[in-house]
């Protein structure tokens, strides 16, 4: 089986949703066939491997693979083992009208400030044949000479349409249907990480072709939005025990843990129609049990107790 995140990774710059910015700054490097040392930050699943793919096949053609050297800063022992790779790697020459290799070190943020440091001595020991991309989360994390000597790049999470727009073509080219709702359920489940959205659908479609709400809510081990949106609306029309049935229902069908459902009643409660004073208290009161969860509460009693509340609360 092919896993889409690999199947659907773009091979070109121009492939990349979402990171406009960005990619149009790297297509002008491509252009003179130069670029500097790289820093690409942001976080997972936005298009950062992506893009140092895509500019070594644009740089290098058909032997793109031998002239980048992949690492990891999280998996390699130490920055000596680093140095060594590198050594190896750069030893042989790259071809002949680029005079450089490219290495792209992931998860730049995992090293030690002295392990940066070193790293940064690297790259100035092989600035005329290695470009270094540097991948991370956070560019705070880097030492502020590394990031002086690159250009740096921030990508963001994907915005919906983007995220949308690229479920859409897996749909068409892999033979499913799907509900618009379904992709944008998705979506926000993602929060705009595209290797999140692109393997929830493809879990989804490992257990039906038609990819809908009820689809997708199974796989996330998450609860239909109207099912949560019933128990708030039964507890605040002061249908207590009703309410208490539906959650119970809902947390044993869907597996979910208290503090899965409180977090679910919360981004539900945004949406709810309901004047802004009780919601205003209603995201109170869930701050206030998630808290109570979070200390290890019992979480049947205290869901019980939350919904009482939002009782009280609407009945003011
Ligand atoms: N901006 C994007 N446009 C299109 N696909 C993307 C984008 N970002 C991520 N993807 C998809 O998600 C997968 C993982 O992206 P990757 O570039 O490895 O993320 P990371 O930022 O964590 O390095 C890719 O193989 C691709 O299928
Ligand atoms: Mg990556």
């Amino acid at each position: 089986m092919e896993v889409w995140t690999e199947k659907y990774r773009p091979k070109k710059l121009e492939g990349i949703r979402g990171q406009d910015d960005i990619t149009s700054r790297l297509k002008a490097f491509m252009k003179s066939r130069s670029f500097p040392h790289l820093l690409f930050a942001g976080p997972a699943g936005t298009g950062k491997t992506t893009a140092a793919l895509a500019i070594s096949r644009e740089i290098y053609g058909e032997d793109w693979s031998d002239n980048i050297l992949e690492l990891n800063a999280s998996d390699e022992r130490g920055i000596n083992v680093v140095r060594n790779k590198i050594k190896d790697f750069a030893r042989t020459k790259a071809l002949e009208d680029v005079p450089f290799k490219v290495i792209y070190l992931d998860e730049s943020d995992a090293l030690t400030k002295e392990a940066q440091h070193a790293l940064r001595r690297i790259m100035e020991d092989y600035t005329h044949t290695v470009r270094f991309i540097l991948s991370c989360n956070y560019s705070s994390k880097i030492i502020s000479p590394i990031q002086s000597r690159c250009a740096v790049f921030r990508f963001k999470p994907l915005p919906k349409e983007s995220v949308v727009e690229i479920l859409n073509k897996i749909i068409k080219n892999e033979d499913l249907v799907a509900e618009q709702e379904a992709l944008e359920l998705i979506y926000e489940v993602s929060e705009g990480d595209m290797r999140k959205a692109e393997n929830l659908l493809q879990a989804c479609a490992s257990v039906t072709k038609n990819v809908n709400i009820k689809a997708v809510t199974e796989v996330v081990g998450f609860a239909e939005p109207q099912e949560i949106e019933k128990i708030i609306k039964l507890s605040i029309a002061g249908r207590f025990t009703d309410a208490k049935k539906k959650l119970t229902e809902v947390m044993v069908g869907y597996g979910l843990s208290g503090l899965d459902v409180v977090k679910q009643i919360q981004k539900q409660i945004w949406k709810l129609n309901i004047d802004d004073s009780i919601k205003i208290k209603l995201i109170r009161a869930c701050g206030e049990y998630e808290f109570r969860l979070v200390e290890g509460s019992n979480e049947f009693i205290q869901l019980a107790a939350m919904l009482a509340e939002f009782s009280l609360i609407a009945k003011k």
